[in-house]
């Protein structure tokens, strides 16, 4: 590691954490690198005084709600995620209105505010086992259409879905599915719940990052081809180095590739920038969150 990063982590009893997304060189100097739950479960449990969030903004302000005795640092303030701006905290309280005594499930992928509108939150590792583990028979479930396709497809219950949807994952059609089968047909094809449902409805198997590594280390494939964001590659590559990875169309999501190393020594030069969430929106937020990490785990 780059010695004044490496000196600055000491010096302010600093931990990196980075999502799967984020490019090689912020993945190679960070002390963890996971998907949305298993960072969030770190933040939760660390013992450490300053984390630097190598992600987008909810992501950091999740740690922020879990551990807001520590000081939580986003690197650059416009890694911003598109999806969890598609939604207010006056559309949930909407959306409650209209549909009475149906919980509120909600994507990690949402700001704090719409967090401490929701019943539970979830992430793509645990979305389907939360909306079974919920006893009511209507669900509402928000931001994301697809992923809400997907969670109506594996259970029982009506799902109320929100319209938002992630740009990046859209991006993958079925005819990137069909010219990868064409292209190499023995490849394994893994897709990120929040592709469109065709593109679901052709892949092998449906992951978030996290289930996509452990799937890729108990397949016998020599070949996986994957439907989500590039930075899974060299995730992939360094955690798999023996099998050979691939993926499905020009898959880059703009806000997760803004963070550099520059960025993250300069974080914690400067102490930039510092993400706080206010208190009455925190309390309720952590709640949504502590749920999932009790009910999703
Ligand atoms: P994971 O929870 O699967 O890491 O996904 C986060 C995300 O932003 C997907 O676009
Ligand atoms: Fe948001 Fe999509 Fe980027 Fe994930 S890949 S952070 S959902 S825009």
């Amino acid at each position: 590691m780059n010695t004044s990063l490496k000196r600055l982590k000491e010096q302010n009893d600093a931990l990196i954490l980075a999502h799967n997304y984020q490019c090689d060189e912020v993945q190679d100097v960070a002390d963890n690198v996971g998907d949305s739950f298993e960072l969030s479960k770190i933040a939760s449990e660390v013992n450490c005084s300053v984390i630097v969030f190598c992600g987008v903004d909810f992501m950091a302000e999740n740690a922020a709600i879990l551990s807001p005795q520590k000081n939580v640092l986003l690197p650059v303030r416009q890694a911003t995620c598109p999806m969890s701006q598609m939604i207010t905290s006056a559309d949930v309280r909407q959306l409650k209105e209209q549909h009475p005594g149906a919980p509120v499930v909600c994507y990690v992928n949402t700001s704090a505010a719409v967090k401490a509108e929701s019943t539970v939150c979830c992430t793509s590792a645990n979305a389907v086992k939360i909306v079974n583990t919920l006893e009511a028979d209507r669900i509402i479930f928000i931001p994301d259409w697809n992923l809400g396709q997907y969670l109506a497809s594996k259970t029982d219950k009506e799902i109320i879905s929100w319209k938002g949807y992630c740009p990046t994952h859209r991006g993958i059609t079925l005819g990137d599915v069909l010219m990868k089968r064409h292209e190499a047909p023995d490849c394994e094809i893994i897709v990120h719940p929040e592709c469109r449902p065709e593109v679901v409805a052709a892949a092998d198997y449906v992951y978030g990052t996290g289930g996509m590594i452990r799937h890729a280390k108990m397949s016998s494939a020599p070949h996986i081809a994957i439907g989500t964001e590039v930075g899974m590659l060299h995730r992939l590559k360094t955690i798999c180095p023996d099998k050979e990875f691939s993926a499905l169309g020009e898959t880059v999501c703009p806000n997760m590739k803004r963070t550099h190393v520059a960025d993250v020594v300069r974080a914690l030069e400067r102490k930039e920038y510092q993400i706080t969430v206010p208190e009455g929106v925190c309390i309720k937020a952590k709640h949504a969150l502590d749920m999932m990490l009790e009910m999703g785990t």
